[in-house]
């Protein structure tokens, strides 16, 4: 057994890859995913994936309960993670560019058991987060028709049938959450047409995500009040995690969340015209770009605002509230959120459901979710079942709980991309590297302690879940992966 979770699925990256080449795993005569993104697609792919929900509904959380105003110094800090865990990304797409992400690099370097396991919370990432923030993405519009159009909306319609609180699920009132099923089937319908529409569409609500942001900060700007700002890192309140450094570092767990989805970009390796070049282009930028926005939107949020006021559901609304004569700029924000979290319902589920193709090309799932369509060229039968899912999850069961699941599956996820790039280095010194990661030596280890850091941060009060998670994936493993896996026999 020893053996067969250790078998390592061999590297062997093409010298260059370009427009039109088949994708790994693809069989003579049979269609491949097609290559048309470009660095400026892939930009914007992380983009899409990465503002959304965590700008829009987590950083006031994170304001008004842990940090302050230095909710911003949170967002340095997880911005820190990230970018160390970015360049161990951008090393690897380049380097291999496939569909499976974190998934395929651990099967490249640290076995099949680990593979399995990173695949797995990867599903916590890329399927739950497309669940819960169209979960999010219903709620802005409820709010929009209800109190911006003064429109009904059936309060049935609006929720999930049960509810999680205090520890427990009870009845909601609700029969389902008739948006958010509808937005995950219509960004499935999207994804199922072809990569090159859905990239189009994605660059639109992007345009108009930034547009509105920029709008905020411009703005808002004007409003800066700096006696807002002090103090800067409001004393502990006696309890770890509630303000002082300890709240800092909470806090920096929970916006982790913001950032998720830039390494969505590295699903698309499989798509990319020339993914050598455009992988790290697409990858560290989208982050970089999105680091710089949240910050200033924090400091502006935070400038504009008494932290103290800010935990609500919508808190850039919140804080345009208090501004009479930014009434317009708060229905653009609505909008802004609206279109915003939709592009990461898209790429969160693009990316799902590439990670579920590979797999299934890897024999660990069963091989029919690996099927092209030989028309769309795209990962159709996987799409569909993704789609499936992510509505069911969207539309039934409440999804409040696990925004700190996803963001734990994804810091695992980032560990293990640092420690495979530190092991490959030494494994496959020859390997061509279109891009390497600067100081290696000490960019890797930082970046898995860093995610490390911020996993346990959340570890701590949600081990039981995480656990159960690991359990079942397990039991899927060994019941089925373990004997289907297409290095079975070859170990
Ligand atoms: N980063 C994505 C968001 O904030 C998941 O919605």
């Amino acid at each position: 057994m020893l053996k067969s979770l250790s078998r390592v699925k061999p590297v062997e990256p093409a010298a260059h890859v370009d427009a039109g080449e088949p994708v790994e795993g693809s069989l003579e005569g049979e269609a491949s995913l097609k290559r048309t993104l470009t660095a400026k697609h892939l930009i914007l792919l992380g983009i899409g994936a990465v503002i959304g929900a965590g700008i829009f509904v987590l950083t006031g959380q994170a304001a008004a309960n842990h940090a302050g105003p230095a909710v911003m110094l949170s967002f340095v800090l997880a911005g820190f993670a990230c970018a160390l865990a970015g360049l161990c990304y951008a090393e690897f797409a380049a380097m291999l560019p496939v569909s499976g992400s974190a998934y395929s690099y651990s099967y490249a370097t640290l076995g099949e058991g680990v593979a399995w396991f990173i695949g797995w919370c990867l599903v916590l990432e890329y399927l739950f987060a497309s669940s819960s923030v169209a979960v999010g993405w219903s709620a802005y519009l409820i709010s929009f028709i209800t109190t911006t159009l003064h429109l009904p909306f059936p309060a049935a319609l609006a929720q999930a049938p049960l509810a999680w609180r205090d520890g427990g699920f009870h009845p909601s009132g609700g029969i389902i959450d008739l948006p958010a099923v509808l937005i995950v089937v219509a960004v499935s319908a999207l994804l199922y047409r072809g990569v090159t529409q859905s990239a189009l569409a994605n660059a639109i609500v992007v345009a108009i995500k930034i547009t509105v942001i920029c709008l905020f900060i411009a703005f808002g700007a004007m409003h800066i009040d700096v006696a807002n700002w002090t103090p800067f890192i409001p004393e502990n309140n006696g309890t770890v995690g509630e303000f002082g450094w300890s709240g800092v570092f909470r806090a920096a767990s929970i916006v982790f969340f913001a950032y998720i989805g830039f390494d969505a970009v590295s699903t698309a390796a499989g798509e990319a015209k020339n993914p050598q070049r455009d992988m790290p282009i697409g990858i560290l930028g989208s982050l970089a770009l999105c680091t710089l926005v949240y910050i200033v939107v924090c400091a502006v949020l935070t400038g504009m605002t008494s932290y103290t006021l800010l935990g609500t559901a919508k808190p850039v609304a919140t804080a345009l509230e208090s501004y009479p004569s930014l009434a317009w700029l708060k229905t653009a924000v609505e909008i802004g959120a609206i279109a915003g979290l939709s592009s990461v319902v898209l790429v969160m589920l693009m990316g799902q459901s590439r990670v579920s193709y590979s797999m299934a090309r890897d024999g660990l799932i069963p091989p029919l979710l690996g099927k092209v369509h030989p028309k769309h060229r795209t990962p159709y039968v996987s799409t569909v079942i993704v789609g499936v899912l992510a509505a069911a999850l969207a539309g039934l069961v409440p999804l409040n709980v696990l925004g700190e699941l996803v963001s734990m599956g994804t810091l695992l996820a980032f560990a293990t991309v640092c420690i495979g790039v530190l092991v490959l280095r030494f494994t496959r010194p020859e390997l061509p590297r279109p891009f390497r990661v600067p100081a290696f030596l000490l960019i890797c280890p930082l970046g898995a302690l860093t995610c490390m850091f911020l996993f346990f941060q959340a570890f701590q009060e949600h081990w039981k879940v995480f656990v159960g998670w690991t359990v079942l994936g397990l039991l899927i493993y060994f019941g089925y992966g373990i004997r289907h896996s297409r290095l079975a026999g070859k170990a």
